[in-house]
C-alpha cells in the first residue's frame, strides 16, 4: 500500500459522507489557504473558500458548502451556485465566473493536496 504524507491529508473521505463538503486551512500564520472539498460524481473536487462575486467565504458554518440537496455549491453570502465538479458559478451575481480549483489526489480513503500546490501562492492570489 502507498504510504500516506499526512501532512498533505486535507480530509477523509468518510468525514465527506457527513456533509458532502469538508473545508479546510493549510500553511502558517494568519492567512493560510483556506478550502474546501466537495463530492462529485466522479470523485472528489477541491476549491478555495473565497467566492469570485465579492470574495467573501462561501460557508457560514463549518462544512456547509452545498445546497440543501447536495446537488450543487452554494455561496452563502448572495446565493451563487456552483457545478461541484467543476466550479463554474452556473447561477447568480458572478454567473459564468469559476472557483479556483486546488489540485488534489485521493490515497487510501484520504483527501490530499496535490504534491506540486504552491499553497503560499494560492493564499496570498486565490482569485
Ligand atoms: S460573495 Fe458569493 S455570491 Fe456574493
Amino acid at each position: 500500500m502507498r504510504e500516506i504524507d499526512t501532512t498533505r491529508v486535507l480530509c477523509s473521505l468518510a468525514e465527506l459522507e457527513v456533509t458532502g463538503g469538508r473545508g479546510f486551512a493549510v500553511g502558517e500564520g494568519d492567512w493560510p489557504l483556506r478550502g474546501f472539498v466537495v463530492k462529485t460524481a466522479s470523485g472528489v473536487a477541491a476549491y478555495v473558500n473565497l467566492c469570485p462575486h465579492a470574495g467573501h467565504p462561501l460557508n457560514f458554518r463549518p462544512h456547509r458548502f452545498l445546497t440543501s440537496d447536495g446537488n450543487l455549491i452554494l455561496c452563502h453570502s448572495h446565493g451563487a451556485l456552483f457545478a461541484r465538479d467543476s466550479g463554474l458559478c452556473i447561477a447568480g451575481p458572478c454567473a459564468g465566473q469559476s472557483l479556483t480549483a486546488v489540485a488534489i489526489e485521493v490515497v487510501a480513503g484520504y483527501v490530499l493536496l496535490g504534491a506540486d500546490v504552491d499553497v503560499e501562492r494560492l493564499a496570498n492570489d486565490p482569485l
